[in-house]
């Protein structure tokens, strides 16, 4: 994989430069509510701006259906990289049309723009290859080179991820070179214990991860709207929480193996529940209360992991030369759901081991927490492509930019 230092090396000025970013933030209308991916792209960006390149930055955000959808602009994204570059950033309010061209055409040498979302245009997600690459040739025109540092994009077989790359020359931008770096020492030679803390909403999304971590990691803890599947797998009563009763099989599979693996598999002792879920908007007060992970009443709703669940997962990572954790215990948003996310980054804090949180809902939950980012191992920017990266599966993102 060729590295951005050696294209620079190679002279970049004067050069139209596209660079496929991950600016997929959380926003709340127009304010973003974490700006850890812009800022991680920033390097990228500032260094071949020094260099004299015309930087054309391209992201999606959000998914919209393949149509403008102001909702999903990236207009707030790209003012913020601007206040973080210091500079003047253009917005061109298109992709490959009118506008692209002309902001495009307008760059200077060093200066930056960014484009519109790259999933207003139903060719960057089409599954038709033809459909795809042909978004691929209309972007291939604005450009000289292509360098990747989407990496929160990377597991996709999207057009500005996949096939423009293909039609450029290339090479991948700090941001990718710090991940993949990163994510390296979690599959190989990994540093033993290695726990593995996994939260988030649906089980059927992490299935997957899961299997792969069983042949690698020696403790297996859950949380989030997940764990209730595991639960009910394990014969327990779970009111009204979130549940998918079709991979509860699956999930008993899991737990059968993990055992004659000789994988330690942790799940609450506690939860906290609540009868609705919680107002996120206004934050009213939810009242929750704490039940015994096996005893969750008719009508109640687990919302976070309880306070000896944190304590219990706490220890169970003290001692653990690397950790990698993935998805929020609880509702995280709402004050009365935190406890038990913060309590798992508190544990990865202390942790004198290798600490990596990966995705994009634990990351911003970090940050929006209040936790100082230098105080973890590394934060990655990739939620579904650091999970598939450990799942060993080939990223269609960094395939393209190996040869
Ligand atoms: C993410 O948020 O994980 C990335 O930006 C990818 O977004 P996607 O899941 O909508 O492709």
């Amino acid at each position: 994989m060729k590295t951005i230092d050696e294209l620079l090396a190679e002279g970049v000025a004067g050069k139209r430069v596209f660079v496929r970013a991950d600016l997929n933030v959380p926003l709340a209308g127009t304010t973003i509510t974490d700006d850890g991916r812009i800022r991680a792209v920033q390097p990228t960006v500032a260094r071949l701006a020094e260099a004299g390149a015309r930087v054309i930055v391209a992201s999606h955000l959000g998914r919209p259906k393949g149509a403008p959808d102001p909702a999903f602009s990236l207009a707030p994204a790209a003012t913020r990289l601007g206040e973080l570059l210091g500079a003047d950033v253009a917005f061109a309010t298109d992709t490959v049309g009118e506008s692209a061209e002309a902001v495009v055409a307008a760059l200077s040498d060093g200066q930056v723009a960014v484009l519109e979302n790259l999933r207003f245009n139903p060719g960057e997600t089409s599954k038709d290859d033809a459909e795809r690459g042909a978004f691929a040739d209309q972007l291939a025109e604005l450009a000289d080179l292509y360098v990747g540092d989407g990496f929160g994009a990377v597991h996709r077989k999207h057009a500005s991820v996949y096939d423009l790359p293909a039609r450029l020359p290339h090479a991948a931008g700090y941001l990718i070179a710090t991940e993949v770096g990163v994510l390296r020492k979690l599959t190989d030679d990994v540093k033993r214990p290695y726990a593995v803390v996994l939260g988030g909403a649906k089980v059927s999304d992490k299935l997957a991860v899961i299997d792969h971590l069983l042949e690698k990691a020696d403790r297996i803890l859950v949380g989030g709207g997940m764990v209730f599947t595991f639960l009910k797998a394990q014969g327990y009563e779970t009111g009204s929480s979130l549940l998918q009763e079709d991979q509860i099989p699956a999930v008993q599979e899991y737990l059968r193996r993990a055992d004659e693996r000789g994988v330690e598999f942790v799940l609450p002792v506690d939860v906290r529940v609540g009868a609705t879920f919680p107002d996120l908007a206004t934050k009213a007060p939810a009242h929750p209360t704490t039940v015994a992970a096996d005893a969750i009443p008719a009508g109640q709703m687990g919302l976070d992991i309880g306070p000896e669940t944190g304590r219990l997962y706490a220890s169970k990572l003290a001692d653990a030369e690397t950790v990698f954790w993935n998805g929020p215990m609880g509702v995280f948003e709402h004050p009365d759901y935190a406890e038990g996310t913060k309590a798992v980054a508190q544990a990865l804090v202390d942790s004198p081991g290798f600490s990596v949180v990966g995705g994009g809902d634990s990351a911003a939950a970090v940050r929006i927490l209040g936790f100082d980012e230098k105080a973890f191992g590394h934060i990655s920017t990739g939620g579904g492509a650091s999970l598939e990266y450990l799942e060993g599966k080939t990223l269609p993102g960094l395939a393209a930019l190996e040869d």
